[in-house]
């Protein structure tokens, strides 16, 4: 909606190893050859695991494919001794453009809270990475609270410090719709990305709200993109599981024919 450039973006998760992704990427080009992401009117990106992130680059660079590179994560800090982490430089050395922060995967599984996501928003920003805020409320969260307070208060807390003319994305990804074949209805997806765009009026002021892009995520398929993408307030789709199928894919980036 809004006149904004819609974005598709596929979050591989640990999915596809280097051999497999430069396969799944060539495909999935070939597939699109004559389609609009070409013409810029739709971004596609691909979030491939850190140890892709070089091999991709390099395929889409010599083949001029039009897909946008990011990670799945980084690390909050920029160097030094923090074994196993990765920095933010690197990625932006690797010519990654986005960077997906606060999936409810690693809130889950790596106990990153508000703080940590935040200080990884400023970490992305510091390197010229987008981060992809995602927030989202658990089944027992919409039991409780309904849909948008979880979520809304999270997006207010990772965008504290940020400012007002940050290149940032915002995914709404309900926990119970993910890989669960249960997505959101449309009016679910656009009631929340609407408060979320709300959020970011507040905090980063009416020109950040209009420009910035509000995606949902959780069950995305090529049989309901189209009807995400009539929400005003939705501007694309953070697709995993759908996002590992070329032709799945490629529908969903074709999603206006
Ligand atoms: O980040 C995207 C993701 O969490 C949604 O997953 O498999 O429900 O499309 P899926």
């Amino acid at each position: 909606g809004g006149g904004r450039t819609p974005l598709i973006a596929g979050n591989w998760k640990m999915n596809l190893d280097h051999l497999q992704a430069v396969a799944f990427v060539q495909k999935l080009h070939w597939t699109l050859k004559d389609a609009a992401h070409e013409d810029g009117s739709v971004e596609v990106a691909v979030f491939p695991p850190f140890t892709d992130i070089r091999t991709v680059q390099t395929l889409l660079d010599a083949d001029k494919i039009p897909f946008a590179l990011g990670a799945q994560d980084l690390s909050t800090k920029d160097a030094g001794a923090y074994t196993g982490e990765v920095s933010g430089a690197f990625l932006a050395k690797l010519s990654a453009r986005y960077v997906i922060i606060g999936h409810s995967e690693r809130r889950e599984y790596h106990h990153e809270g508000d703080e940590i996501v935040a200080e990884k928003v400023q970490a992305a920003l510091r390197h010229g990475l987008v981060p992809v805020i995602c927030v989202g409320e658990t089944a027992a969260d919409l039991e409780e609270f309904g849909a948008a307070a979880v979520p809304v208060g999270q997006l207010e807390k990772a965008l504290d410090g940020v400012p007002a003319d940050a290149d940032i994305v915002v995914a709404y990804e309900p926990v119970w719709a993910i890989g669960s074949g249960q997505a959101a209805t449309p009016q679910q997806a656009q009631d929340v990305c609407a408060k979320l765009r709300e959020v970011i009026g507040q905090k980063l002021g009416a020109d950040a709200a209009e420009r910035t892009r509000v995606l949902y995520g959780g069950s995305v398929k090529s049989g309901n993109i189209a009807s995400f993408m009539r929400e005003p307030d939705v501007d694309g789709a953070l697709v995993g599981g759908a996002s590992l199928l070329v032709d799945e894919f490629a529908a969903i980036i074709r999603y206006q024919k």
